[in-house]
């Protein structure tokens, strides 16, 4: 493969931002270039550093103005709900029987598993978006076409066969010995294929008789390098259902932690509404309290508790849940979550913003040594963000002098128009 030198304004995190004015968590330049030779990032800093570390033949691609990033990461998405965005329900519960379980019994057809494998991956990328862990269906064809499409397109990738076996339509409802056989299969048949990575899927403690929960247990103990997904506290009728299913539990979080599921490698959807020994137990497992600002408004289930997570040391990412979540991009996504945070009185940094959307997000997959970042040794998924996307964005830019002023203009009137050019694995897929 030939090397590519891309040339443009960079912006790499090194830590998580602790105010606006945390200069010494990222690494900025202004006229900063990577190289990438065989999918990886093997040079970066200043253009007239890399450039003179560039092989003859390089490729040179200017994108400035451009900033150069790391490809959005979106660790919370659903592959079968694309025609499940914006649906019109009252609440939760209420959307997923009146709509998303009855579009994802369609995943049962092979067919149509294919065809939306290529849509979904196909969508992702336009928005930037170069890494996802996704929830497929309860059916193992899902997961099949979600990987096979991920590896034909060498992309890294998170996903799992959806666990659930009661609470939901018979056509979309597996047993606990089924879901445990079904997800070994996934895994053996497509973890470390390519870059795809396998990860243990119970959809919600509602869906997932105690029977279930147990076999979840154990996939967990049995491949203890795979990440965990599942939702937790999104809904007030939620909770009051799960805790009436599982009353011996002491909350919501305890019914998780009292199958083994509650580790350093869960991914915990939502978790807005936690009592704060809740938190002290997400916090000492090392859990992932996972974000999804348009899909909270959207489903109105409530507004995520950032300041106190932190100051219970909870880990976080933040995530779209489409088809829950209203749209398919990180900035738009970065926004909601900025206006939830006004909302509480909390006032968040863009700089934190876009490290959650890239490093942080790196970080919570337990990734970060590969993607999230524009360090040398890393995998060359790259972004060209444009903060003159579109011609109100062209004015607001003329008034804007720094870049804290421009990543937070993205972020408030950018969508996936601002994602000029997106690259995986060193090559572009959208130019
Ligand atoms: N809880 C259980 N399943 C789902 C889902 O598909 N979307 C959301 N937002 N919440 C859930
Ligand atoms: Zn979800």
């Amino acid at each position: 493969m030939t090397a590519r030198l891309l040339r443009g304004r960079t912006l790499s995190f090194k830590a998580r931002p602790q105010a606006r004015d945390d200069h010494a968590s990222y690494v900025y330049e202004a006229d900063g270039a990577l190289l990438v030779e065989n999918g990886l990032i093997t040079a970066s800093g200043s253009y007239a550093e890399v450039a003179s570390k560039a092989p003859a033949a390089t490729e040179i691609i200017d994108h400035r103005p451009c900033l150069l990033m790391a490809g959005f990461i979106d660790p919370h998405i659903h592959f079968p709900q694309m025609q499940v965005t914006a649906s019109y329900a009252a609440n939760l519960l209420e959307w997923l029987n009146t709509y998303t379980f009855v579009e994802e019994q369609r995943f049962a057809d092979p067919a149509h598993c294919a065809r939306f494998a290529t849509l979904f991956f196909d969508e992702l990328l336009r928005h930037g978006t170069t890494t996802a862990a996704a929830y497929c269906s309860v059916h193992k064809g899902s997961t099949d076409a979600y990987f096979a499409e991920a590896q034909r397109r060498n992309l890294l990738m998170v996903g799992g066969k959806v666990m659930m076996d009661r609470n939901a339509p018979e056509a979309l409802t597996d047993t606990a010995q089924s879901s445990y056989d079904d997800s070994k299969a996934v895994i053996a048949d497509w973890h470390g294929k390519g870059r795809n990575h396998v990860a243990i899927t119970p959809r919600f403690a509602i869906t997932s008789t105690p029977a279930q929960l147990e076999a979840a247990g154990a996939l967990a103990r049995e491949h203890p390098d795979l990440l965990i997904q599942t939702h937790l506290s999104e809904n007030d009728a939620e909770i009051a259902y799960t805790l009436e299913l599982y009353p011996e539990a002491k909350d919501y979080t305890d019914v998780y932690a009292g199958y083994g599921l509650l580790t350093d490698k869960m991914l915990l959807g939502h978790a807005i509404h936690l009592s704060d020994r809740e938190m002290d137990a997400i916090a000492d497992a090392g859990s992932v309290a996972v974000h999804c600002p348009t899909s909270n408004l959207f489903l109105g289930s409530g507004l995520f508790d950032l300041k106190r997570l932190k100051q219970h040391g909870v880990r976080t990412a933040i995530a779209t849940d489409i088809g829950g979540g209203s749209s398919y991009s990180l900035l738009r996504t970065l926004d909601e979550a900025y206006k939830i945070q006004q909302l509480r009185g909390h006032r968040l940094p863009p700089i934190e913003n876009y490290w959650q959307a890239t490093r942080g997000n790196a970080e919570a997959l337990g990734l970060v040594e590969r993607i999230g970042t524009l360090e040398p040794g890393t995998d060359a998924d790259i972004i060209a963000l444009d903060a003159r996307a579109t011609p109100a964005m062209q004015i607001r830019m003329e008034t804007v002098q720094t870049l804290e002023e421009e990543l937070f203009l993205m972020q408030t009137m950018g969508d996936d128009r601002s994602v000029r050019a997106v690259y995986v694995a060193g090559d572009a897929v959208k130019r």
